[in-house]
């Protein structure tokens, strides 16, 4: 085994060093350079050896080639922290007790840094902790494209933005990567619905298709290096993703020059034929299409065995570049380690976003007496969402935070039920401390205690949200109603103290109007990891700023949103059951009544114009515009000027800190077409940077981009295109508060 391990070490040293920044070659590139010993060994191999390694082995793993001493590739999930160890056959807990990782903050709440440098420490944390584990494979980051409010899988997701997504998601991979695993990044594509995920039908077209929807993965592939990629469930104009040739052969290897190996998502593979010719590696879980059925496909002369043979290099590459961990030296420690959890909270603080504030905060510390009110204090965020739950070694939760930084009285009341979805029904009937409905009265009791301590309090802090029973895999949720009468509880509350600070715990967006009405402040706080009560009571009594943005639009109603706006969601067919269950029944235990055979199509007819860009246009008011995030103190922008160069176009400005403490500011560069030929979005973000100023300070920031981001997508010439011409760039601390702006001609 260690003779093994050296042997592929030289390729984690080479894999290190290309990573680093200012490469100008395809990082893909550094997979090929054991090709020729990778040939020798594949020619060594039976076709039964080489197919043995296209299937799972465990529910975890997949075969390496024993008889030539290569290890298995070992994976876990997921986004936001190792999970738990499972049984081989499953995902049932291994009972391991130093399988404790360190829970990040989720998707959405790493997007509101807008930090790249966060979101690459994100990924060595991960990284870090995968290795502890023995493990070769993440599987993450999820980095599909928030296209609904309701997505049961938004709060995994980055961004609605294709270019903040696409930043972040390529410095995640080379965090990871950088530490020694692996990074399979995922859905592969256009997963942006859990309604019928396993059999929907994405029509869309070629333009939107590349502006939006695959732009995070192309740089995570091109720029991040990401070695393995995962096929979403759903199909993409009529081909499923595990077998779409347009996207896994002419899009990922063809225009990308991906060198690595893909691995359906579990479930989803759905034929031999199609997996074998339609680009895909290997199938998780079960060996029913790329097992035996594969084998009899080559021998017929049906496969041409070079497609196998393909197939193989691709997943030994990844092999040979990612050092495989002896057993004995795996699982030592906890997983969950302190530079990690540092990173967390560093995230977590970032991340948390004042929507609204009159000056009740920052609070004092020394208040005499503050009520938390709400569930959502005190409710744990790490486990549930299935395959994104993370079994933390610890969680602060924001009630925690508040009461071991405030130095008055700090009182809880829970004030509503804890909603568990159809878990709920089936313990409600004997257990009265879980609600039933979504939209159950308050409870008498509760309420009373909440409002007491309401009236008897200086300052209330209301938590607000939902939880991972309500947005989750699997499903969306109906509506982004705030759950469990959460509104009618805080308006009492607001007849016996008027001094409300709500703070909305959830990873999508939820609908805040009244919420805004009856407090005077209100923010963000997400799922913010196992420090993220900490990093709360941080930002709520002032030792540090603000400085989250968001990075989806927070609509007033649900019918503004675009996919809505338009009928295009939610599709009337839905098919019963998740297809999880059903799929894993018919691969891996042959229950063929569970195949799923209708696939209701969703149609993206709203094109490019997704989240800010269908509100700009059609000049909606959302309730919180995309980029939105408030700080303690007042930034100045001044002293624009703008150059477009041969390569890229360069803006330069000055930020000025008016407050009186140190604070974060995200600038943000929006590019608007003035008489462009080609049909556009209002508006569309093209630069940001997060910078920290001293209070007074005045700092020169320069924000660019390539001419490369301008060009859009002609379908016409199949290939991207430069439109020339005057551009506006729009600069600015929101997408709805533009503060200077500059005209250049490309
Ligand atoms: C999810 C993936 C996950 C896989 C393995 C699937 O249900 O969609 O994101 O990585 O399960 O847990």
């Amino acid at each position: 085994m260690k003779a093994l391990s050296q042997l592929f070490l030289p390729a984690i040293a080479l894999a290190v060093v290309s990573c680093g920044g200012g490469q100008t070659t395809n990082p893909q590139d550094r997979l090929t350079v054991h090709d020729a010993e990778i040939n020798e060994v594949i020619a060594k191999m039976t076709l039964e050896e080489k197919v043995e390694m296209l299937h799972s082995k465990t529910n975890m793993s997949s075969e390496g080639v024993p008889s030539q001493g290569i290890p298995d590739i070992k994976y876990t999930d997921g986004p936001f922290g190792i999970r738990e160890e499972g049984v081989p056959t499953g995902f049932q807990s291994a009972g391991w007790t130093l399988d404790s990782a360190t829970y990040f903050p989720t998707g959405s709440a790493l997007a509101a840094t807008w930090s790249p440098e966060l979101a690459y420490k994100y990924g060595t944390g991960m990284g870090r902790e995968a290795r502890l584990r023995g493990k070769d494979v993440i599987l993450g980051p999820a980095i599909n494209i928030q296209r609904l409010p309701v997505g049961g899988r938004s709060y995994e997701y980055l961004s609605e933005d294709p270019i903040l997504s696409a930043d972040l998601a390529a410095e995640y991979v080379k965090g990871v990567q950088d530490a020694g695993t692996a990074a399979c990044i995922k859905h592969y594509a256009l997963n942006s619905q859990e309604t019928n995920r396993g059999t929907v039908n994405v029509i869309v077209d070629e333009r939107t298709m590349r502006e939006i929807y695959l732009k995070p993965f192309e740089a995570a592939v091109r720029e991040g290096g990401a070695m393995v990629v995962m096929p979403a469930y759903n199909k993409v104009n009529g081909y499923w993703c595990s077998e779409n040739n347009h996207l896994n052969n002419e899009i990922l290897r063809g225009d990308w020059g991906f060198k690595g190996f893909t691995v359906s998502d579990w479930g989803g593979t759905h034929s031999t034929m199609g997996a074998a010719l339609g680009g895909l590696n290997v199938q998780m879980t079960g060996d029913r299409y790329l097992g035996p059925a594969l084998i009899d496909s080559v021998k017929a002369g049906k496969v041409p065995e070079s497609v196998v043979d393909d197939k193989v290099r691709e997943i030994l590459r990844v092999r040979y570049a990612i050092e495989p961990i002896p057993e004995d030296e795996a699982n030592i420690v906890m997983t969950s380690q302190k530079p990690q959890q540092q990173i967390a909270h560093e995230v977590a603080q970032k991340s948390i976003v004042l929507l609204q504030n009159d000056g009740i905060l920052p609070l004092a510390k020394s208040t005499p007496k503050i009520a938390v009110i709400g569930l959502n204090a005190k409710a744990s965020t790490a486990a549930g969402g299935m395959g994104a739950g993370v079994k933390t070694l610890y969680e602060v939760s924001p009630y925690e935070g508040i009461a071991s930084h405030a130095e008055g009285e700090v009182s809880y009341a829970q004030a509503y039920k804890n909603y568990m979805g159809m878990f709920g029904r089936w313990l409600g009937a004997n257990d009265p401390s879980v609600a039933t409905e979504i939209d159950e009265a308050p409870s008498p009791e509760l309420l009373d205690e909440a409002l007491k301590n309401a009236a008897e309090a200086d300052v209330v802090i209301f938590f607000s949200g939902t939880n991972k029973s309500i947005e989750s895999e699997g499903s969306d949720r109906e509506n982004i109603d705030l759950p469990v009468s959460q509104n009618e509880i805080l308006a009492k509350i607001a007849e016996v103290n008027p001094n409300i600070v709500t703070v909305n715990i959830s990873g999508g967006p939820c609908d805040l109007r009244e919420a805004c009405k009856l407090s005077r402040a209100v923010v963000q706080g997400w799922w913010n990891g196992l420090e993220g009560g900490n990093a709360l009571a941080e930002v709520l009594f002032g030792e540090i700023a603000p400085s989250g943005k968001l990075p989806i639009t927070f609509p007033a109603r649900l019918e503004d949103s675009p996919a809505f706006a338009l009928g295009n969601f939610p599709q009337k067919a839905e098919v019963q059951g998740d297809l999880f269950g059903n799929q894993y029944r018919q691969d891996v235990q042959g229950q063929n009544r569970f195949r799923m055979q209708y696939s209701p199509d969703a149609y993206y007819s709203e094109g490019l114009l997704v989240g800010y860009r269908w509100f700009d246009t059609k000049d909606i008011e959302p309730l919180f515009a995309f980029g939105h995030g408030l700080s303690y103190v007042d930034f100045e922008y001044s002293n624009i000027k703008a150059k477009a160069g041969k390569d890229a176009v360069t803006v330069t400005f000055d930020l000025t800190n008016k407050g009186s403490m140190e604070a974060d500011e995200v600038a943000q560069l929006y590019v608007k077409y003035e008489n462009g030929a080609v049909e556009r979005p209002e508006k569309e973000l093209k630069a940001f940077q997060r910078v920290t100023v001293a209070p007074g300070e005045t700092v020169k920031v320069k924000l660019s981009f390539d001419l490369d981001d301008l060009r859009w997508w002609n379908e016409e010439i199949n290939g991207w295109d430069l439109e020339h011409g005057a551009i506006d760039l729009l600069l600015g601390a929101a997408s709805d508060d533009i503060r200077l702006d500059a005209t250049v001609t490309i």
